[in-house]
């Protein structure tokens, strides 16, 4: 990208504005002697790379004393990569002040709930919400940006690095009085926040916003769910603001550059707010083989989908700054390491799912620090191996396709509601050890992966009319605005779907004073919730498993509970199952169709899944949550009559498929995620691009992690 384009508004379907697919590496010269410097130039040209990310971590350098500068490190870096065709992505380098700062100023320091400062070594520890460190942050930005404003070998920017990877709270007096102000710019009087918060239960009111106090986890038992809202939307806030402070200084000094951040595992940011606003893209970082090391459901090849979908879920098309390409560890963790030919079916995932750039993390590793064994493309002997031959693969083959790529969206049939910081937020102010609406969509994310049907994440005020079907997972504050766009695509044939417990919270996260799902989704939906009541997770015990004081002894021996005796089970069609987590009671009216009662105990013969037909579509009511013993018997016949079809039928177990498509350009990944070859026998006619080799309907080999992309004459239905 050398000059930035305009970006549209935020949607799941839009492309990021731009002529090139930015390939190459997160760069770090300063931990290197500069005799490594020209054949590192040489070798990333010689893999094909046009594009590094530098200095996020190098404050101490750029400002070694207090106001005295010195970028000639990275004058020098940048000139010589330069020299070799690469252009330079420089961070502002705030994730880790220098000592000096820290020193002299300690109150930027987040504090933890116990009082105790963080400390420096580390990174992530300087609270952004401080009013002290954003001045800081301003002065480093700006002389950053004066200095390299005229530099055309500088042609964008991150901001910062993960924000809030590690913590995203401080319990400080400094973070105390900001969240105090926040509140006063949002409620104007006290008297409203109290309303707001609940200050009639267990003496929670305030006199004015000076008393107002941070939500402490355990005080000693809960907070209000009100208060705890809040302080997240503070937090997003507070994390917006700092980067909105250096977005107008690069903005300022050179409207060509394109900004971004880069996320991780982030917390406190409000993707459809000021954060995405601001940028011309989001990156997110994908270290799929982390997702094996923190025990999630699924192996690292479904959650680098799941991943991928969730991130264009928030803002369309993004980069991929930092792709795990090695073996990579901290010193508290390793994960395991992409066998050969795995880093580059990982790359072609993460393009398959929207990446219009990617970066290999890292050139190469660290000889010292806390990442000494999180390998790069390089190893510690200098010598390039297979990482560096398959990088160097990618990078010609992205760079052949980047013309038929770029401007394309992912095609997705089934749209997962998501991408709503306030929902999200909603079930964590209360979670009673119920799974989140992110654990219900992942178990429908992963039954249409499974199954090669194109899926992904979308906000109900995006464009809903790509989709054939929409789920909503457990959204507890619905808008009544939202009904309309979701009314009039089930009047144009869409097939919408709520799942319990929606609707039944306002704003403030008081439950509503009618009954659930409220007065407009009750409506849509032609249903209503007469009582609800908690179900055991079909495999647990009945007892919740929250941390903390009611925590479930793990030791405790496995003799089934009487809540878990009482299993409560659905008929669906002629299939029945034990059903999980939360049962509603649903009243129909008249008019709405019942798919699905409940067959056992009391509750036999009530309704619990329901249907209304809206225009030439339908809006279902699902009164329980999603377990991966219902959604066969939900969706298999759901799906198919809202007309959605997998990419490829019979799509053997470990191959992933997804499509992307523009007006004149649709092309189909079918990526082998397994060690083993298959063969597949149900492909459409097309050209496969990796290969130039023409496909015949039917018969595709994959070898090992074998990637394709086949460009289809024209879109399957
Ligand atoms: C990312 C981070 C990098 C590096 C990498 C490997 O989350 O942005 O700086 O730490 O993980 O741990």
């Amino acid at each position: 990208m050398t000059t930035r384009l305009p970006s549209a508004p935020i949607s799941v379907w839009r492309p990021i504005a731009t002529d090139t697919f930015m390939v190459g590496v997160p760069h770090y010269p300063e931990h290197v002697d500069e005799s490594y410097w020209a054949r590192d130039a040489e070798r990333m040209a010689a893999a094909g790379f046009n594009t590094v990310r530098m200095a996020e971590f190098a404050w101490h350098l750029m400002e070694p004393r207090e106001g005295h500068f010195d970028f000639s490190l990275f004058d020098r870096a940048i000139e010589l990569l330069g020299q070799h065709g690469l252009k330079t992505i420089l961070c502002t380098p705030t994730a880790t002040p220098p000592r000096w700062l820290t020193l002299h100023y300690p109150e930027v320091l987040r504090v933890d709930s116990n009082g105790r400062s963080m400390s420096h070594g580390s990174r992530q520890h300087a609270d952004t919400a401080s009013p002290v460190y954003r001045l800081h942050s301003q002065r480093i930005t700006r002389a950053m940006a004066e200095h390299y404003c005229q530099n055309d070998q500088v042609s964008g920017w991150q901001t910062d690095n993960e924000f809030n990877t590690s913590t995203s709270v401080s319990y400080s007096e400094v973070a105390r009085r900001e969240f105090q102000k926040y509140l006063e710019d949002r409620y104007q009087s006290i008297e409203a926040l109290n309303v707001a918060w609940g200050g009639n239960f267990w003496a929670t009111g305030y006199d004015n916003f000076d008393q107002i106090v941070l939500p402490f986890e355990y005080a000693p038992v809960a907070v209000s769910p009100g208060h705890t809202q809040d302080h997240q939307r503070f937090l997003a806030f507070a994390t917006a603001r700092f980067q909105t402070d250096q977005v107008e200084i690069l903005r300022a000094a050179n409207p060509d550059w394109f900004i971004f951040h880069n996320l991780g595992q982030q917390e406190a940011v409000d993707f459809r707010g000021r954060f995405s606003d601001d940028l011309d893209f989001v990156g997110f970082d994908i270290y799929p083989m982390l997702q094996d090391e923190i025990g999630r459901i699924g192996g690292h090849a479904e959650h680098q989908a799941l991943q991928l979908d969730l991130s264009r879920g928030h803002t369309g098309n993004f980069i991929v700054p930092e792709q795990q390409s090695g073996f990579g560890s901290q010193p508290n963790f390793c994960t395991m390491t992409p066998e050969p030919g795995e880093m580059r079916r990982m790359a072609w995932s993460s393009v398959s799912r929207g990446a219009d750039g990617l970066l290999f993390f890292r050139w190469r590793p660290a000889h010292f620090g806390a990442e000494i064994y999180w390998m790069g493309l390089i190893d510690h002997d200098d010598v390039p191996r297979r990482r560096y031959k398959e990088a160097q693969q990618f990078a010609g083959e992205i760079t052949r396709l980047a013309d038929k790529l770029l401007g394309s969206s992912v095609r997705m049939d089934v749209g997962i509601a998501g991408s709503d910081y306030d929902n999200e937020h909603a079930h964590r102010s209360y979670p009673m050890g119920l799974p989140s609406p992110m654990d219900d969509a992942t178990l429908l994310h992963r039954y249409c992966y499974k199954a090669g049907i194109s899926c992904g994440f979308i906000h109900p005020e995006d464009d809903l009319s790509h989709l054939k079907v929409l789920y909503v997972p457990h959204w507890l504050m619905w808008l009544d605005e939202w009904t309309v766009p979701v009314e009039a695509f089930a009047q144009a044939g869409g097939t919408v779907i709520f799942s319990a417990r929606t609707g039944s919270r306002d704003t403030s996260n008081h439950v509503i004073r009618t009954v659930a799902p409220g007065q407009s989704l009750s409506a849509l939906a032609g249903v209503q919730v007469e009582e609800f009541g908690r179900l055991a997770g079909v495999q647990a015990d009945g007892l919740f498993a929250l941390a903390g004081r009611f925590a479930r002894d793990s030791a405790s021996p496995a003799v089934p509970a009487e809540s878990a005796r009482r299993r409560y089970k659905i008929k669906i069609g002629n299939r029945e199952v034990v059903a999980g987590h939360m049962y509603e009671l649903l009243r129909p009216a008249e008019g709405t169709e019942v798919l699905g009662y409940w067959s056992n105990r009391f509750a036999e013969g009530i309704a619990a899944v329901t249907s209304r037909a809206v225009g030439k579509g339908r809006a279902l009511y699902v009164g329980t949550y999603l377990t991966e013993e219902i959604l066969s018997p939900l969706f298999d016949g759901l799906l198919a009559r809202a007309g959605v079809q997998p990419l490829i039928t019979d799509l053997p177990a470990g191959v992933e498929v997804s499509m992307r498509k523009k007006t004149d350009c649709c092309l189909l990944f079918i990526l082998n995620t397994t060690e083993t070859p298959v063969e597949l026998r149900t492909v459409p006619a097309g050209h496969e691009l990796l290969s130039n080799v023409a496909v015949k309907e039917g018969q595709l080999a994959l070898e090992s992690y074998g990637c394709a992309v086949i460009e289809l004459s024209g879109e399957p239905t």
